[in-house]
């Protein structure tokens, strides 16, 4: 039992008022879903997307505020234009105390099947995975992160994938990127609580199945809409018996950036209707 328990600041952990947030991929399904969350629990938030037009889907639910958000450009695999998109937000809210590092995802290219064995996917689909997902969260991680480390404070999340615990078939690449974001996270918390200050955290979620765009082809028949061999395959395994929707990531999202995880840092949090947890018996 706590002493001295204070309910009111208990109260208080959701309101991310004041909070500089930036998601890379923000314009994507997830991110987007996160971020309509924290402009809701009145956080600042910087949108970044190489393709910020795709935030329009967005805009009306971001709207509502209390808190507030704007859409940068912005390209997870390019240094210089990373420090310009910084520059950008610094300058309209202040010095980012949180990035969220949600752009990745796998390439139809890097994914094995009829047409495809694992001994022809072509180094360049393996290379755009393992740059995407690894070097878009580390780039990210040191442009951001530094001013985390200059402040003594601050909030790293990345996103991982369900992939990493349990490599899925099919997708090779992908499995072992996110596998690498996991490890990174772990690296990264480490280094910064030891090198910089314990006040910086460093954590992960682990999405399982969410049905979105990029996993489409994957999980349904392009002409008939009904489930794939994988996709009943997925919901066959999934002990809560559904896909994900994205709103199911936000509490975790929610707890981790908050003062109630405030000693958890370098966890991998899984969010997959405990897929990962199922031995298939
Ligand atoms: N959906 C799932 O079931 C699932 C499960 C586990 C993990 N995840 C992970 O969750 C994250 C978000 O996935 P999502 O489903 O929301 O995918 P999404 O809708 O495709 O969102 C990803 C966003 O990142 C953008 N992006 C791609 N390359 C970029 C770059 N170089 N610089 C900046 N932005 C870039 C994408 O733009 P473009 O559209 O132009 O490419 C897109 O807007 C990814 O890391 C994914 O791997 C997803």
């Amino acid at each position: 039992m706590i002493e001295n328990y204070n309910l009111e600041g208990v109260r208080e952990w959701y309101d991310l008022s004041g909070r500089n947030i930036v998601i890379t991929g923000g314009a994507g399904i997830l991110g987007g879903e996160m971020a309509c969350m924290l402009v809701g629990c009145g956080a600042n938030v910087a949108i970044m997307d190489r393709d910020p037009s795709l935030a329009d889907r967005f805009m009306d639910r971001l709207g509502c505020g209390p808190g507030c958000a704007i859409v940068v450009f912005g390209d997870v695999l390019q240094r210089e234009i990373l420090e310009q998109t910084e520059a950008q937000i610094r300058a309209e809210f202040g010095p980012v105390d949180t990035l969220i590092n949600a752009a990745g995802g796998n390439s139809p290219r890097a994914t094995t099947g009829a047409d495809l064995s694992f001994f022809d996917i072509p180094p360049e689909a393996v290379r755009f995975v393992f740059d995407l997902n690894i070097l878009g969260t580390i780039l990210p991680s040191q442009i951001f992160g530094r001013t985390m480390a200059r402040q003594g404070q601050g909030n790293i999340l990345n996103v991982s994938s369900m992939n990493a615990l349990r490599p899925l078939t099919r997708i090779p690449a992908y499995s072992a990127a996110k596998a690498g974001v996991s490890n990174f996270t772990q690296w990264l918390a480490v280094h910064m609580a030891q090198e910089y200050s314990p006040n910086i955290r460093v954590n992960a979620i682990a999405p399982g199945f969410f049905h979105t765009t990029q996993n489409h082809y994957l999980l349904f028949d392009e002409k008939t809409g009904a489930l794939t061999a994988r996709g009943k395959s997925i919901i066959d395994h999934t002990p809560m018996k559904r896909f994900g929707v994205p709103q199911d990531l936000l509490g975790a999202v929610l707890w981790l950036l908050s003062p109630a995880a405030e000693f958890v840092s370098g966890a991998v949090i899984p969010i997959d209707g405990a897929f990962s947890a199922f031995s298939g018996v």
